[in-house]
């Protein structure tokens, strides 16, 4: 923690002018009791540094063991213009401990005013300095008879949860967009509440936006009242799984229950990439246990979404970078499909925890692609992670490759590496190799029926696992050292690892290759997508000739397959194959997955006088990127942003 929250003196106003006296939506209450006790319990508590915290989520600031938020109902204006949403949330309270007040997480907030039930202005503060990535806690004084507390906000245009692309960076060029994107901490810069995973919440929410606007959440029901939009999610959820976009949308039905999203001009193409959506709900479903959210919708957002996909519930977030025209980069759906279970429905109590989350999912979409795909595709897609996973386990510290990380003091960010996904979903599959895929599937669905709905830790995952799966085995069990796959560094030796037969036909054309056979002249008829990343990677320091010849006879620099092209893209850079550099910028100023810029921007810097380009382009890219790539690529670049630049998104 770089800059951590000071206490404000007791008593002292504390800088950001919260006031007892001025009620939400500026209506003046007389306070009902006396000030000073607590403007010291206010004091006391509102700056704490978050390790105080007794439900051991050391990223958030909140008490709910004493206070505990249970549901939220948002009341939210987008204004484009501005780049601000305002409006209020209310939150019903859960009051454990009836002395203390309710601390709920802030980022980047303006708080408005504070009021209970009745509309009577309620005491709060806020300490003036933030930190770094927990934000400031908002403390609010309560009365004996509080039962709900309302809270009027604005949020700034540089919320780290919102992005607000201006036309350009969407398909159709016409109409504005905005998308949030929670996960892990940063719902907290668009809604004041309690941002921590173990705290789960039904919420209801009206928004307002410009006409021609669809607005789109994260919910089960939507509706229209007057000019405002609602929706309701009736089921409890963690706070990073609120989302919202709104834009110029429309959707194509795919079942009864489950439809596409995205802008007019994309949504058809969306629909067809999509057409085994069903199938693949009905897949988990069999495997793992009902779907217990209702729809199962997909949102295609903007190409600056910096991530493959968000499990938002009942509506997935997805980049347009998986439309290839061929459904061979559909895994991503699965992943995102499967999070039903393993995060939204079993969610991950805090962030040190966060490979059950990912872990989990990663297995499960590994069983529903071989459900829906065949065994062939799906071990090639697990062949190639893990091959991902040893490179990325060579560049990490040894305290980052523990799948029970500690990420106190850092931004859980830090957490989302492969270790937690591929990893994790190893030591599913190593337990599905010793206790047989009967026993382990119906071990996993136990483990999804029996915390429906809940927030839980490592900790109860391995006693569940002890109890009802390795106590009933001894002998099997004593092949898996448990500690060693969840406490300790490195992939452990046990670790299966598939190899398939449709890969040996790529190493033929390399070897084939390697011994002086034209490009045109391998056998690659039929290769699909998982073979041809394997060529790419398999490549050993071909020369720029070798590499334009490769281009000439299969088009690489054409790829409409993002990974294909982006594969490409990192190998031809790191080789000096310069053909590709205006595809390689083009790529650059479009899309903001960061997934694809870090590779490609640190394949800039390490070729020479690569970083001067690099810094050329980032500098040009950078504004259409969101926070989350920012953040990234500031710190790989060495980067500063210019205060004077007008906030530089
Ligand atoms: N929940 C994650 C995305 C995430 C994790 C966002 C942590 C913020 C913090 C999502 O399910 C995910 O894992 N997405 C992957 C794709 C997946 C196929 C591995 C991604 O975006 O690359
Ligand atoms: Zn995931």
């Amino acid at each position: 923690m770089k800059n951590p929250p000071r206490c404000p003196a007791a008593g002292a106003p504390d800088g950001v002018a919260p006031s007892a006296a001025r009620g939400y939506n500026g209506r003046m209450r007389t306070p009902l009791w006396p000030l000073a006790p607590l403007a010291c319990l206010l004091a006391c508590q509102g700056a704490g540094t978050p390790p105080m915290n007794a439900s051991a989520d050391t990223h958030s600031f909140a008490r709910p063991d004493q206070v505990r938020s249970t549901h939220l109902a948002l009341d939210l204006t987008l204004d484009f213009d501005a780049k601000v949403a305002s409006g209020s949330v209310t939150h019903t309270l859960d009051r454990r401990d009836p002395a203390a007040p309710l601390v709920l997480d802030t980022n980047q907030l303006t708080i408005e005013g504070v009021a209970d039930q009745r509309g009577e202005a309620l005491p709060w503060t806020c300490p003036e300095a933030a930190d770094e990535f927990l934000g400031r806690p908002l403390t609010v004084a309560l009365r004996p008879d509080t039962t709900t507390v309302t809270i009027g906000y604005r949020t700034s245009p540089l919320a780290e949860a919102m992005q607000w692309l201006a036309p350009e960076q969407t398909n159709g060029k016409q109409a504005p967009f905005l998308f949030t994107q929670g996960q892990a901490i940063l719902t907290r810069s668009w809604i004041p509440l309690q941002d921590s995973p173990a705290v789960r919440v039904t919420w209801q929410a009206r928004v307002r936006a410009p006409s021609g606007l669809v607005p789109v959440m994260s919910a089960g029901q939507r509706g229209r009242d007057g000019d405002a939009y609602t929706f309701a999610m009736d089921r409890a959820v963690p706070s990073y799984l609120i989302a919202l976009a709104c834009g110029d949308l429309t959707s194509r039905d795919i079942s009864d229950r489950c439809a596409v999203w995205a802008e007019p001009s994309i949504v058809d193409a969306a629909a067809r990439e999509l057409g085994d959506m069903e199938q693949m709900v009905q897949a988990c479903e069999q495997l793992f246990g009902p779907y217990r959210w209702g729809r199962y919708d997909v949102l295609f957002l903007p190409p600056s979404f910096p991530f493959g996909g968000m499990e938002n519930p009942t509506l997935t977030f997805a980049t347009p970078t998986i439309l290839a025209g061929d459904k061979s980069l559909v895994a991503l759906i699965a992943h995102e499909l499967a999070h039903s279970w393993s995060g939204n429905l079993v969610t991950n109590a805090t962030w040190r925890d966060f490979w059950l989350n990912e872990g989990f999912t990663v297995h499960l979409e590994q069983r529903i692609m071989e459900h829906v795909y065949g065994q062939d595709r799906a071990q090639m897609e697990i062949a190639l992670g893990m091959k991902g996973l040893q490179e990325e386990l060579a560049g990490l510290p040894a305290a980052d490759q523990v799948l029970h990380i500690d990420l106190t003091g850092r931004n859980p960010d830090d957490g989302m590496t492969a270790v937690a996904y591929d990893k994790g979903a190893a030591f599913l599959r190593r337990l599905e190799q010793v206790f047989g895929r009967a026993r382990m599937d119906a071990f996993l669905r136990a483990w999804f029926d029996e915390h429906a709905f809940q927030s839980v830790t490592t900790a109860t995952f391995v006693e569940f696992l002890e109890r009802r799966l390795l106590a009933k085995d001894p002998a099997a069990a004593a092949q898996v050292d448990v500690a060693r796959w969840i406490e300790q560094a490195g992939l452990p030796e046990d670790a299966p690892i598939p190899d398939s037969p449709l890969f040996r036909a790529v190493d033929d054309a390399l070897a084939a290759l390697r011994s002086g056979e034209a490009p045109g002249e391998l056998a690659t008829d039929g290769w699909t997508t998982p073979q041809w990343l394997r060529f790419l990677a398999g490549l050993d320091e071909p020369s720029a000739q070798v590499l334009a010849a490769l281009d000439r006879a299969f088009r690489f620099t054409q790829s409409g397959n993002s990974e294909i092209l982006c594969a490409w893209l990192d190998l031809s850079t790191r080789r000096g194959y310069h053909a590709v550099d205006r595809r390689l910028e083009l790529f650059l100023m479009t899309v903001g997955r960061r997934k694809f810029l870090k590779p490609l921007y640190q394949a800039l810097l390490d070729t020479e006088g690569g970083k001067a380009r690099a810094l050329d382009i980032y500098r040009r890219a950078r504004p259409r990127y969101h926070a989350v790539s920012q953040h990234t690529l500031d710190a790989m670049l060495g980067f500063e942003e210019k205060t004077d630049a007008g906030g530089g998104r």
